[in-house]
């Protein structure tokens, strides 16, 4: 399932969310996908990174836990499967796992998603992704948060986001049997397609459903204008992202002779 409340629809994510997999250029780099590999895109979304990756020569296999964005990548004519990535059912198939901004959705057991992926590759395979990390998008959760508050919900337990820090990712990574290569965590302002009201309707549905439906537009339009000053200045909007950017190997167990 989607993180809870969260529905994904691909028309609205085609043209809210398509920076996504535009920004995702540089994982993708990282991953360096060889023609043959075999490789799961864990969080394929609507598959547009999964389809390049499938281009370079790979076996791929996309997974979402959304069956709207699953059909979706399947139109492209692509292998994607209906998973959960907190339950991952592979074992030592996998060349390399990447994923692009998805693991930050997996909030409710980010160890049992690093144990699958463990699993699921094949001794020494790669695991390269992305995810929003500590401080991601700080201004638009706390205007969230703000907006939720007032109207006496519980915003932190409504919050579907897991953004770490780099040192907290890294320990994660290394507890479920990974060598880290390379971390990093780094701000990259993201300039939005529209107004940042576009973008909480698509993202942040997992707070909104907590609003009652006849007041949700107002607080869309509310935490619009509180972020405006920060955000939207001159109508250009800018999101405060942050990312958490990493390459880690399936750690092989050496047999004493
Ligand atoms: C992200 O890619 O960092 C992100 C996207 C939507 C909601 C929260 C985070």
């Amino acid at each position: 399932m989607p993180a809870a409340g969260q529905v994904w629809d691909p028309r609205a994510y085609a043209r809210n969310g398509r920076f996504v997999s535009e920004l995702g250029a540089p994982v993708l780099d990282w991953l360096a996908p060889r023609a043959g590999e075999r490789v799961l895109d864990l969080g394929c979304g609507d598959g547009a990174l999964t389809e390049q990756i499938a281009a370079a020569g790979c076996s791929v296999v996309g997974g979402d836990a959304s069956a709207e964005f699953v059909a979706t990548a399947r139109e492209r004519g692509l292998d994607a499967r209906l998973i959960d990535g907190q339950a991952l059912g592979f074992s030592n198939e996998f060349d390399a796992v990447f994923s692009n901004a998805a693991l930050h959705w997996m909030k409710r057991d980010p160890d049992a998603v690093l144990a699958g992926v463990a699993r699921a590759l094949k001794p020494g395979g790669r695991f390269v992704a992305e995810m929003g990390a500590a401080g991601n998008v700080a201004s638009i959760r706390a205007a969230v948060y703000d907006a939720l508050t007032r109207r006496g919900i519980d915003a932190v337990g409504a919050d579907p986001w897991y953004f770490p820090t780099a040192d907290e990712y890294r320990a994660r990574l290394e507890a479920a049997g990974f060598t880290v290569a390379r971390i990093e965590s780094f701000s990259r302002p993201t300039p939005l397609p529209g107004e940042v009201a576009g973008w909480l309707r698509t993202f942040a549905q997992a707070f909104l459903q907590f609003v009652p439906e006849n007041e949700r537009a107002a607080v869309v339009s509310e935490v619009q204008e509180v972020l405006r000053p920060q955000l939207g200045v001159g109508g250009v909007w800018i999101a405060d992202y942050v990312r958490l950017r990493f390459i880690a190997n399936k750690t092989i167990n050496k047999v004493s002779a």
